[in-house]
């Protein structure tokens, strides 16, 4: 079974939608493989979004990614990276499906409650990024 990385964002902890988040996506058939709460420091929050250091939101994203708790965790299932992306909707809320996590909850582009690995190389990048192998529960 395929492992994804999600991230349960500073919005989505400060709003009080940890337990609404959890619960859709254990709904959707993903199983929670670890969990934890964390607060990235801004050279943290750089490293993990290294790939968009270019673009002009870069310095909006860290503030917002360091503005308080974040909630990493393991999510498996088949075809998890993919599946994932499409329960939780398109970046922007305003361009997400119906029924998607992100249409349901998320502010706006930035504050989107969630984040998803893009891809499966990605997903273990950022997996190993939260996550020492021996935490991780299979
Ligand atoms: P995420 O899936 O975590 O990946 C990169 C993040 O950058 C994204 O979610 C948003 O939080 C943020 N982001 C992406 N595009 C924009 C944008 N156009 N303006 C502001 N923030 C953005």
């Amino acid at each position: 079974m395929d492992l994804t990385l999600a991230i349960l964002k500073p919005d989505c902890v400060r709003r009080k939608l940890t337990g609404k988040a959890i619960d859709f996506i254990e709904s959707k058939g993903f199983k929670t493989l670890c969990m934890k709460k964390v607060k990235l420091d801004r050279p943290q929050a750089e490293a993990f979004y290294a790939v968009h250091k270019s673009k002009n939101f870069f310095n909006d994203l860290i503030l917002f990614m360091t503005s308080g708790p974040c909630i990493p965790m393991v999510l498996q299932k088949e075809e998890a990276v993919t599946e994932f992306r499409e329960i939780i909707g398109a970046t922007d809320p305003k361009k997400a499906k119906e029924g998607t996590l992100r249409k349901l909850y998320a502010d706006n582009v930035q504050e989107n409650i969630i984040h998803g690995s893009d891809s499966m190389e990605n997903a273990k990048k950022e997996i190993a990024f939260f996550f020492p192998l021996t935490e991780i529960i299979s």
